[in-house]
């Protein structure tokens, strides 16, 4: 086995992706496998996906979808498996085993949980409930080390850690605690409509939000529509939250640092950096989205991907549950 440190991250194929998903998630993903530092498994987490009710032919549509956008990004199926949560059996049958180890009480705490049952008040299942425990199974099964999230996942890592160490401390050492990876540069990406809150496909004003297969017209469109305020000036500052949230996309996406995206529109005004910004965004999917066609007409190859995703995935969970179901007393089949 190698001594690197061990990266396990996911992405629930629950809709489009935005570029939100992208500048926050799959492309620090790419730098982090670039680095060579690091064994990365890239999982879709396609068993969360229902726990929100939707029609089959969606949730077929946008797991594809995403495996395509996550090579299409830059994610190197040869160095890291890409593969989905429900070919590896070991997921569930961990979070059975982590649920009867997880408390009502603590379960009741998550934020996501309490947004998500005032959200789909009419379809409040258990598997809602208990999805921190399967986000914990996914986790721990790796023997992760690090686990790239953002901001609105950290309670789950958190509650992910005090099942590993309770079930350490019952059952003897079994489960690496894991540590949440904040990323150096995550860019935070909010509305376009309301930099307030951030960037989502679930938005009601599609405005807000820039896909990743957005066409070019369209993010030209949504850029140019964006919330800014009554000034005219490229600058961070109070009041200034949406040209702020404009600046850092232009910077996320051409590495330009906030001072010199003020130096570089210093005197030239909103209706100058607003088409450089979505010029910029739109150079940037661009090869993705060449990228993205190319894979969707080769389904054959997107198979092998996540099979053999799935293969090298299936080797390490299968290691992690065999040990778990003797600890807790299972006799070996
Ligand atoms: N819950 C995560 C989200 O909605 C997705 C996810 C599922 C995940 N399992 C994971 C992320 C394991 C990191 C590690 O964004």
């Amino acid at each position: 086995m190698s001594d690197k440190k061990r990266i396990l991250s996911g992405i629930q194929p629950s809709g489009a992706m935005t570029i939100g998903n992208y500048l926050g998630a799959l492309k620090n993903w790419v730098e982090l496998q670039k680095t060579d530092e690091y064994e990365c498994y890239y999982m879709l987490a396609d068993l969360h996906t229902i726990t929100v009710r939707q029609e089959a032919k969606d949730i077929r549509k946008n797991a594809m979808d995403l495996l395509a956008l996550f090579i299409a990004s830059g994610i190197d199926p040869e160095k890291s498996p890409i593969f989905f949560q429900s070919h590896v059996p070991a997921h569930v049958q961990l979070s059975w085993v982590l649920n009867c180890n997880t408390y009502m009480g603590e379960l009741s705490r998550m934020t996501q949980y309490k947004d998500k049952s005032r959200k789909h008040a009419d379809n409040i299942n258990a598997g809602l409930f208990t999805y921190p425990v399967l986000m914990a199974a996914d986790i721990l099964l790796y023997q992760a080390d690090l686990v790239p999230v953002g901001q609105d996942q950290k309670q789950h890592l958190e509650i992910t850690r005090d099942i590993a160490q309770r079930f350490n401390n019952t059952y003897s050492e079994t489960f690496k605690v894991p540590e949440a990876y904040i990323p150096k540069v995550g860019a935070r990406v909010m509305s376009l409509q309301n930099p307030a809150q951030k960037m989502s496909k679930s938005d009601t004003n599609e405005n807000g939000y820039i896909l990743m297969l957005d066409s070019p017209d369209a993010v030209m469109r949504k850029i140019k529509r964006a919330v800014t305020d009554s000034g005219s000036e490229v600058k961070r500052g109070e009041g200034k939250e949406g040209i702020e949230n404009l600046m850092s996309i232009y910077g996320a996406v051409t590495g330009k640092t906030m001072e010199e995206i003020e130096n570089e529109f210093d005197g030239k005004g909103y209706g100058v950096f607003k088409p450089a910004v979505a010029e910029a965004v739109i150079e940037a999917l661009r090869p993705i989205q060449e990228k993205y066609n190319d894979l969707m007409s080769n389904k054959d190859y997107l198979e092998k991907i996540y099979r053999s995703g799935a293969e090298i995935a299936n080797l390490t969970a299968r290691k992690t549950i065999s040990k778990v179901y003797r600890k807790v007393g299972f006799i070996q089949p």
